[in-house]
């Protein structure tokens, strides 16, 4: 059966942007940013999407659109009787691992949604004093992860909604997700960049984002802005090899990628300048932004301050939702197309069969904060175990492989000749992205990766 295909160049850049866009810019990057010292890990980051993150790019989108197969068929497809194809199966094996517990957060945010629609949220605040309410929204959050019922359902409507839009296929089911999610995305962005702008002392919270400090710079620093940079472009999840296989041999690869790296580079900005000076006109900017406490807590107590705060609740539960079901369906599509180009599946039947045990795993990483809390692999919850050993130790490994197997081993002209679609266009920076992808970009990964464990 002949490969599907993104229709048109407009939906397979909203597809990729959407991958790229989720909550690692909407909901990690202001708590690294927060962490890390402020616009200078602005500054680091951006240098980290532009000199490394484009590069890694156009190496995923060489082996997929090159081989035009999967994530492992891209392998054997240049290497066909060598190991190499099991760097795949990591690039498989990972976005599965992932989806478990990222389609639970993705739940979480719809349930908030909801209940910032029908207004649930803000109920019974009246009187409260601002400590009172950040305790209740902490309190809220707290017992909603960890009762059993509720994080379950949401995160299986999640399932569902997500299996639906797969059953489409690639232009029916994600492209037209993408088209119709992409500009509500930017919509919403661009409401709360001018409603969080015109709060009293928003310029202060420009000024910490934006103003750049150069004393700041750590090499620990660097080293978090290389892995938000890698994490916020879904470099090393087998998403990238598995989208650009439906990418036309027309399709401009160089372009494409500095698209998708501006896009996301932009929504990260927009959430910096939403977020910081909201949290410093309201006098927050002391409170930890780590994990859910920013989502779940510091922004709700901000909107519950606001007039209208069901209307910016839902604006901003909506974003959040959409940024997440883009990222969510671009990683269960990798194994889906895996089982459909290896197996020969239909799309249904490989739906199916990736989506019934996700079901499963799903419902014990959104136990594991509830009845399921003592159950522990290696000293950490379910969830927890997931999150770091696929983050810290398979993305790097597969960055690393990707790499590796396009800068060393593969085909000698295959990044020329899709940087140029063999010959037909020109491309001036093949040379230097062939070189960072050769030394540069393996050096850094290695770096970043022992850094986790020295
Ligand atoms: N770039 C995505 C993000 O920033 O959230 C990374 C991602 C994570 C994509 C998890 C898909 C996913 F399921």
């Amino acid at each position: 059966m002949a490969k599907s295909e993104f229709a048109s160049k407009i939906g397979l850049i909203a597809a990729t942007v959407g991958s790229a866009v989720g909550l690692g810019n909407i909901w990690r990057f202001p708590a690294e940013t927060q962490a890390n010292g402020g616009s200078a890990f602005l500054l680091l980051y951006i240098i980290c999407v532009l000199v490394l993150g484009i590069p890694v790019m156009l190496a995923e989108f060489s082996l997929g659109r090159g081989s035009k197969s999967d994530a492992i068929g891209a392998f054997l497809h240049f290497k066909p009787h060598k190991p190499w194809w099991l760097v795949g199966a990591l690039a498989v094996l990972t976005p599965y691992l992932i989806c478990c517990y990222y389609m639970v957060v993705a739940g979480w945010t719809l349930e908030y949604l909801v209940e910032s629609v029908d207004g649930n949220l803000y109920a019974g605040l009246s009187g409260l004093d601002t400590d009172d309410i950040r305790a209740a929204f902490a309190t809220r959050m707290s017992e909603y992860i960890s009762t059993d019922v509720r994080p379950v359902l949401y995160t299986i409507a999640l399932l569902v909604i997500n299996a639906g839009i797969l059953l489409g296929g690639v232009q029916k089911g994600i492209e037209r997700l993408s088209n119709v999610m992409m500009p509500i995305l930017f919509v919403i962005l661009a409401i709360m960049c001018v409603v969080s702008l015109s709060l009293p002392d928003a310029s202060e919270g420009v000024r910490f984002f934006l103003y750049p400090d150069f004393t700041k710079i750590t090499p620990g620093i660097v080293i978090n802005a290389l892995g938000q940079a890698f994490f916020s472009l879904s470099l090393g999840m087998g998403i990238l090899i598995t989208y650009s296989a439906y990418y036309p041999r027309s399709t401009n690869l160089m372009r494409t990628s500095v698209i998708v790296a501006l896009m996301s580079l932009l929504v990260a900005i927009m959430v910096g300048l939403i977020i910081f000076p909201a949290i410093k006109s309201f006098g927050l900017d002391n409170e930890s932004l780590e994990g859910a406490t920013l989502v779940f807590v510091t922004l709700p107590e901000i909107f519950a301050r606001m007039p209208l705060s069901g209307l910016w609740s839902t604006l901003f539960f909506t974003l959040l939702f959409v940024a997440a079901l883009t990222s969510c369906v671009s990683i269960a599509e990798v194994p889906i197309a895996t089982l459909q180009d290896r197996l020969h599946m239909s799309r249904s039947k490989a739906v199916a069969v990736v989506f019934i045990p996700l079901m499963f795993l799903s419902t014990l990483c959104a136990l594991s904060f509830g009845s399921l809390s003592n159950i522990t692999i290696c000293g950490q919850t379910i969830f927890n175990f997931l999150d770091n050993i696929t983050t810290n130790i398979f993305l790097p490994v597969v960055s690393l492989g990707v790499c590796i197997f396009v800068g060393w081993v593969g085909p000698r002209t295959l990044l020329r000749d899709e940087l140029t679609n063999n010959g037909t266009i020109r491309s001036h920076f093949s040379f230097i992205i062939t070189w960072v992808i050769r030394y540069l970009a393996p050096g850094l990964i290695v770096i970043i990766f022992l850094n986790h464990f020295l």
